[in-house]
């Protein structure tokens, strides 16, 4: 197949330390809608007006509703190819770590293992006031609130705008983005701190950075390739390529 270059097959084939940044693209083909662009918006408000903890604050039932909304959708849809070859391609290497953005959880549910899920998952649920957390808070509409036993407020256990990532995940992200030989950057459009930074450092600490996208990001330019197109086509080929018959 002439749409690879030999030397990313090469890399493909010969790197022993992989790296992987998804967004929310590597998802789009499951039915799980983007954060930016026009599908990206859920009635009149942009993700970053509801994902911020003022905003629970002031209408804890509003972004409950998001959420609701957003793990019901979640919770029907199934890994697409995307997914399925990145948990094909850990199986290759002897280190290989996924980092999402991505709360989805269709990672795990692909087969990949090593994953840092980088702005946590939507399944879970915490406490605003002790942080006991829950996994069993329901998708169906909720008549009251969630309460923790202690009387608190509970949240989505994902990390909103203006909050810090889990730092020991975030730790073991640059670590991995600083020592390995080939970064792939898929499907985020690369605006959000500090996961935008991996791939820029993967970059300056000599790795192999190749982005896949539908259209060119502000990473583009720090690429040593990019690939336009759906990653649910792009990553599956990209395997096959690499690996004949062995998918
Ligand atoms: P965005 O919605 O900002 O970007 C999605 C990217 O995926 C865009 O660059 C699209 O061009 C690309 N894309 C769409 N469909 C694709 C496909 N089939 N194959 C490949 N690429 C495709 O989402 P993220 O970059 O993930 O944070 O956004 C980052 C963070 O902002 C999210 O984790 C979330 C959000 O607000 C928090 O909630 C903290």
């Amino acid at each position: 197949m002439d749409m690879f270059s030999d030397k990313l097959i090469k890399k493909l084939k010969q790197s022993k330390k992989v790296a992987v940044l998804t967004g929310a693209g590597i998802s789009a083909e499951s039915g799980v809608p983007t954060f930016r662009g026009e599908e990206g918006l859920w009635k009149k408000y942009k993700s970053e007006e509801l994902a911020n903890f003022d905003a629970f604050i002031r209408n804890p039932e509003l972004v409950w509703e998001w959420y609701t909304f957003r793990k019901k959708l979640i919770d029907e849809v199934h890994p697409n190819p995307g997914h399925i070859a990145l948990s094909k391609m850990e199986q290759h290497y002897p280190e290989f770590t996924l980092i999402t953005q991505n709360v989805d959880g269709l990672h795990w549910k692909a087969g990949n293992r090593n994953i840092l899920e980088l702005h946590g998952n939507i399944m879970r649920s915490r406490c605003v006031d002790c942080g006991t957390g829950s996994n069993s808070i329901g998708m169906k509409g909720m008549s009251e609130l969630p309460r923790c036993a202690c009387g608190g407020l509970m949240r989505p256990d994902v990390v909103w705008f203006g909050e810090l990532l889990p730092q020991e995940i975030l730790i073991k992200a640059f670590r991995a983005a600083e020592n390995c030989d080939l970064f792939f950057t898929v499907g985020t459009s690369a605006v959000v701190q500090p996961a935008a930074s991996l791939p820029v450092t993967a970059k300056e600490y000599g790795a192999f950075v190749v982005e896949i996208n539908t259209e060119p990001t502000v990473i583009s330019h720090h690429a040593d390739e990019t690939l336009i197109g759906p990653s649910g086509e792009i990553l599956p080929k990209l395997l096959q390529c690499a690996w004949e018959g062995e998918i």
